[in-house]
């Protein structure tokens, strides 16, 4: 097996280099390299990776020998690990049939239906387009057609007819096409009912395409091609690859790492559910730039899935927002727009306050919100399987056996796709048929705690809105817009995070009353206050 992927290296090496030399020494080898990047080829020494030639993933090599070339090429396609890892890649891209594109989570049976959703979001982007998250093979694609990001600029080629796409790693370009390719307008050209909210951070949980042109946490430092405050436009013609595995394996070491550079700064900070928490891998950070600025990479010290999976399944801030302290703007410039705060549901509140952030003011209530993204990583950790070391990968990416080798299944999905592979190697006195029924009774236990949760900030609303008529003070508005903050933040949560029934029930069931119990102390504090408007109106 080894032998024969050395013999695939050199012949995928030499296509690559695009030279007819013969088979011995044909591309440059490792030791070319290391007096200029010893941080790679130290990396690359004895490891799974030694006999996979530098030009295998990299172009015009011998040009940068000789200095013409300042930067050679580098192959970000997934497709080329899956010359040599062809289980991997064809199981990542893997379609599940039963979920489909463009459903919005605000449909009825959605987990957050409108017309609720709308009333509690205010005027929020999100309101366009919210849609429930499908196979990982589609993340791309899908975030360039979202109605909410960029205005009807991207389209699919083929119209309608692309949502019939199944299995297979897909380019984004090859799908979809740019209207005005002339132009880096990032607005809403003549196509009803979208925004151009999407921005320059939102490929960072896509693709890896541009990473090498972009500086820790998007910083706009000289000689990047892409950054925070620069052109997301730009960013999304650099990208075209979906969840390329180099966000979680290195391609020098092919040891297990994380990319995600708002994700390193959380573990780096000493505040988050990573420090609290138990079961968590080492990440040994290293700064891996050699342009002039600065790119980390979170080397773990074992493959472990919670954190790959946190680079992407967690709450995040990718977008600019206002001081709740002073309601100033906080814009591209400010690191807080590429933000992880990888906190538990207890702590997420209180730590927004502490670093000075909110998405936007709801215009009924002028509480300053945040606009909750799947914390489904937070969620998780602290649940019962978590105590236990289980990790995402027991759930969704089970080891699986083929032809007597085993490897493993890459395609993310829910466990009811591969019970036998999962869930029963645990439980093995359970049937799939009976694990069905308890993540449904669970599924069922949860949906009626969120619905509880929006009835009671219903009410809310309502109060409000009387208050605001009946001329209540503004001592009294504080105070309630205070609780609607805290209702809002552990409500909206779970609109937002994936699997929350299963994953963690006690800490939802927990959130959920805290969201109810908020809402009903504001409800009652204003209904109290208009009738106290009303007595004194009679007297
Ligand atoms: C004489 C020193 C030197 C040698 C030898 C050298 N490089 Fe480089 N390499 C550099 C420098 C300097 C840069 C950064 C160029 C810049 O952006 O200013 C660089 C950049 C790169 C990049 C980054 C490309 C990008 O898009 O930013 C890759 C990949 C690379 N080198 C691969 C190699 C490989 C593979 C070898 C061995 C075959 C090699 N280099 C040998 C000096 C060297
Ligand atoms: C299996 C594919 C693959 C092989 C083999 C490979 N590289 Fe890379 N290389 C990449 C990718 C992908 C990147 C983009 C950065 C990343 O993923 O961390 C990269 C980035 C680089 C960079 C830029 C680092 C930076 O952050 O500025 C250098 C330098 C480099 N490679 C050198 C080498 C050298 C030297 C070898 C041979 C010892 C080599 N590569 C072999 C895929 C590969
Ligand atoms: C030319 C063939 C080739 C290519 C291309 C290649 N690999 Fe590998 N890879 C190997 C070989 C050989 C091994 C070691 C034996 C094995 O595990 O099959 C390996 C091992 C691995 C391992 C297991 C490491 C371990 O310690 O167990 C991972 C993960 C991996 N590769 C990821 C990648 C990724 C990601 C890419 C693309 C950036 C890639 N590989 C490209 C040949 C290749
Ligand atoms: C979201 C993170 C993630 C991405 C993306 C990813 N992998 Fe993996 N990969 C894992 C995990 C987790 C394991 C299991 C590690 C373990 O338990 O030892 C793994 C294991 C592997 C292994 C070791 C052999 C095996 O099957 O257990 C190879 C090889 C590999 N991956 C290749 C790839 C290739 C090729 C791609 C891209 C097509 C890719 N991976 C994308 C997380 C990822
Ligand atoms: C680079 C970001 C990223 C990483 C890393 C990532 N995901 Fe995802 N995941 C997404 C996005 C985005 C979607 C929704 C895609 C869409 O709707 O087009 C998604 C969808 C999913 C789904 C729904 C699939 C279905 O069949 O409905 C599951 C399950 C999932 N991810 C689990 C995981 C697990 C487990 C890991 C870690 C092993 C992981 N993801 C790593 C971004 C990521
Ligand atoms: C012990 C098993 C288990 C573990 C561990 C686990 N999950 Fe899940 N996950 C589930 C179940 C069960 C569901 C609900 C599936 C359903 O109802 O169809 C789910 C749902 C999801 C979904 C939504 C899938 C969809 O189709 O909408 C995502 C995303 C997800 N999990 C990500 C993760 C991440 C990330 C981790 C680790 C931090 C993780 N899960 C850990 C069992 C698990
Ligand atoms: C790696 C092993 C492992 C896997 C995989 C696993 N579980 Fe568990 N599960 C456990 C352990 C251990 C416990 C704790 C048992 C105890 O406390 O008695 C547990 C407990 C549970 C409980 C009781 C928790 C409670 O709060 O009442 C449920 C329900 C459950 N698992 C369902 C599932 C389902 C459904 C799947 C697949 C999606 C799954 N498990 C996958 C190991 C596993």
């Amino acid at each position: 097996m080894q032998r024969k992927c050395t013999v695939v290296a050199q012949a995928l090496a030499i296509i690559a280099a695009g030279t007819f030399a013969t088979l011995a020494g044909a591309a440059p080898s490792a030791s070319d390299c290391a007096g200029c990047h010893k941080n790679i080829t130290e990396q690359n020494h004895g490891s799974a990776h030694k006999d996979v030639a530098c030009s295998t993933c990299h172009t015009d090599l011998e040009k940068h020998l000789k200095g013409e070339v300042k930067r050679p090429g580098t192959n970000n396609d997934p497709a080329l690990c899956g010359g040599c890892h062809k289980d991997q890649f064809d199981s990542l891209y893997k379609v599940n049939p039963k979920k489909q594109a463009r459903k919005s989570k605000t449909a009825a049976e959605g987990p957050a239906p409108n017309p609720f959703y709308a009333r509690a979001l205010g005027g929020h982007g999100f309101l366009f387009e919210h849609d429930e998250p499908r196979s990982h093979a589609f993340m791309l694609m899908d975030q360039m057609l979202v109605d909410r990001g960029w205005g009807g600029r991207w389209v699919p080629k083929e119209g309608w007819l692309y949502a019939a796409k199944g299995d297979g790693a897909i380019k984004a370009w090859d799908m979809v096409k740019d209207r005005w390719p002339g132009d880096n307008l990032q607005k809403v050209r003549g196509l009803p009912g979208t925004a151009a909210a999407g921005n320059a951070v939102c490929w960072t949980c896509k693709t890896t395409d541009p990473m090498l042109g972009w500086a820790y946490l998007g910083d706009p430092k000289p000689g990047t091609s892409f950054a925070r405050t620069k052109s997301p436009i730009d960013v999304m013609r650099a990208s075209n690859h979906s969840l390329n595995c180099n966000f979680c394996h290195d391609p020098h070491s092919a040891k297990p790492r994380i990319v995600r550079d708002a994700l390193i700064a959380a573990v780096s900070r000493g505040d988050t559910v990573y420090n609290e928490g138990k079961n968590w891998a080492k990440v040994d950070v290293k700064d891996a730039g050699v342009r002039g600025f600065t790119r980390k990479v979170g080397y773990l010290s074992r493959p472990d899935s919670k954190l790959m999976c946190a680079q992407c399944h967690v709450e995040y801030v990718c977008n600019p927002g206002l001081d709740p302290k002073t309601g100033k703007k906080v814009g591209f410039d400010s690191q807080l727009t590429n933000l992880i705060p990888f906190q538990s549901p207890a702590k997420l509140e209180q730590f927004y306050e502490k670093v000075g952030f909110a998405d936007f003011v709801h215009p009924l209530t002028g509480a300053k919100l945040i606009k909750m993204q799947h914390p489904d990583t937070e969620t998780y950790n602290g649940s019962k399987h978590d105590q236990m070391g289980v990790g995402c990968n027991a759930c969704h990416m089970p080891k699986v056996k083929k032809n007597g080798k085993t490897y493993t299944n890459h395609w993310a999905t829910s466990p009811r796709n591969y019970m036998k592979e999962t869930c029963l190697t645990c439980h093995k006195d359970k049937t799939e048929q009976q694990m069905n029924q308890v993540i449904d009774a669970m599924h069922n236990h949860y949906v009626g705690k969120v619905r509880y949760a929006e009835a009671r900030m219903g009410e809310m609303f309502d109060a409000f809105e009387m208050a605001k008529a009946a001329g209540v003070s503004e001592e009294v508005l504080a105070k309630a817009r205070k609780l609607h903050q805290t209702a809002h933040i552990n409500w909206e949560w779970h609109t937002a995070t994936n699997g929350a029934w299963f994953h963690n029930p006690e800490a939802s069931a927990k959130q959920l009353d805290i969201a109810a119990k908020s809402a009903i102390e504001a409800r009652n504090l204003l209904r109290k206050a208009v009738a106290e408007k009303q007595k004194t109106a009679m007297k």
